[in-house]
């Protein structure tokens, strides 16, 4: 994915493939994109105009990669503005309200919000990425620290890092009720009471949740309507604040890391632990948003982690162990596919093991057992 949109270029097109490909899940959203694409196509009036010309100044600067940056962005930003300014917001009762109301989000309320808005909206609109938590994905750690023997306070230590945190909320997933079964009911088993000895969060853009800003933007970023997983959210927000208070226990750190440098912060980690430990580095939902040169880079740097923690004098340090929760190769339609994510998980010396298939936000997983062994065979070898 290369940066080629700028300013509002082509916003037209983008909000309409947006529409086309996801609208139907939020239709206060796919109306007001519908508002915006005909706005910024031919604005009526001097409103209308004014509105343009603020979104415009908004991006002029900003290069964007992916085609739905710009539309989510938008909508984000004004649901964040109209949470703050309250009920006088335009679009208030369209994408603050519980539940949206649809028929609010109109283009006259669209034009108003953005030309009568405080500074703070186009702050949003020039600066902020959209940028989810979401914190059922914390079973890309949690199963596989279970199968690799680290369950209970006498187990081998572990220790985890999540690329392309967020705010971190992963990292606290043993503090959150657990969330998942497998097909036929029977609850995935989990790392309980793990001796997690380092929780580590590397992010380009990290959010931080004692930050009143970033904790409106990751609430923001979830869609109306989303009742359920806005309350996952704040218990999630309330779970890494204790965390991060909590005495005796290392704390969860985040850190602003480029994936290209996470696997030298990974080197650097695994030096630091003990060689009994285990230490599983995962990613959830990243890789579609890294430049395909940065992608590629990234996966063979990932291998080359793995295999250094074998071998010579390094292959005293720790379990290296890499699981990717990324979509499946055919999993990005943009339509409805049942389980189109992939739980991927890395140790040396074997190929990629898919353990198992599930949705965007998994509760319910689709386990291979036959990979699902082999991992438990290979990472329970050094225990
Ligand atoms: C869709 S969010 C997923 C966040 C989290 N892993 C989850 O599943 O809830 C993608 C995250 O990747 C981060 N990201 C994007 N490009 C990155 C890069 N080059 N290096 C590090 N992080 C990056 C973003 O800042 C964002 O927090």
């Amino acid at each position: 994915v290369k940066p080629t949109r700028k300013g509002l270029d082509r916003f037209e097109e983008d909000a309409q493939a947006w529409r086309a490909g996801s609208g139907a899940r939020v239709p206060v959203y796919d109306r007001l994109l519908e508002e915006a694409a005909a706005l910024v196509a031919a604005p009526a009036g001097p409103l209308e105009q004014a509105a343009r010309e603020r979104l415009d100044a908004a991006w002029r600067e900003r290069r964007f990669s992916a085609p739905y940056d710009r539309p989510l962005l938008l909508m984000a930003a004004l649901r964040a503005e109209a949470t703050r300014a309250g009920a006088g917001h335009p679009l208030h009762a369209a994408l603050a309200a519980d539940p949206p109301a649809v028929g609010a989000a109109t283009r006259a309320a669209l034009a108003a919000a953005l030309t009568d808005a405080p500074p703070r909206l186009h702050a949003d609109l020039a600066t902020r990425w959209v940028q989810t938590n979401e914190t059922s994905r914390a079973v890309a750690w949690l199963w596989p620290a279970y199968l690799a023997g680290c369950s209970g306070d006498r187990a081998r230590p572990l220790a985890i890092a999540d690329i392309g945190c967020s705010a971190g909320l992963n990292l606290i997933g043993d503090r959150l009720s657990p969330l998942w079964s497998d097909a036929g009911g029977q609850p995935l088993p989990l790392a309980v009471g793990a001796r997690v000895v380092a929780r580590l969060g590397l992010d380009a853009r990290p959010l931080d949740v004692s930050r009143d800003g970033d904790v409106a933007w990751l609430r923001a970023c979830v869609w109306p309507g989303e009742t359920a997983r806005l309350a996952r959210l704040d218990r999630a927000i309330e779970a890494m604040r204790a965390a991060l208070a909590a005495p005796g226990e290392p704390p969860p750190a985040v850190e602003t890391v480029d994936v290209r440098a996470a696997p030298a912060r990974l080197e650097a980690l695994a030096a630091a632990l003990p060689a009994d430990a285990v230490l599983i580095a995962y990613q959830t939902v990243v890789r579609e948003y890294l430049p395909s040169d940065v992608r590629d880079q990234h996966a063979a740097a990932m291998q080359a982690w793995l295999a250094g923690g074998t071998g010579g004098e390094a292959g005293a340090g720790p379990r290296r162990v890499f699981v990717e929760l990324e979509v499946a190769p055919e999993g990005w339609t943009g339509s409805e596919i049942p389980n189109p994510m992939a739980l991927v998980a890395h140790v040396a010396g074997s190929g990629p093991l898919l353990l198992a298939r599930c949705g965007y936000h998994p509760t319910v997983l689709t386990p291979d057992p036959t990979a699902v062994a082999v991992f438990a065979a290979a990472t329970a070898a050094d225990r």
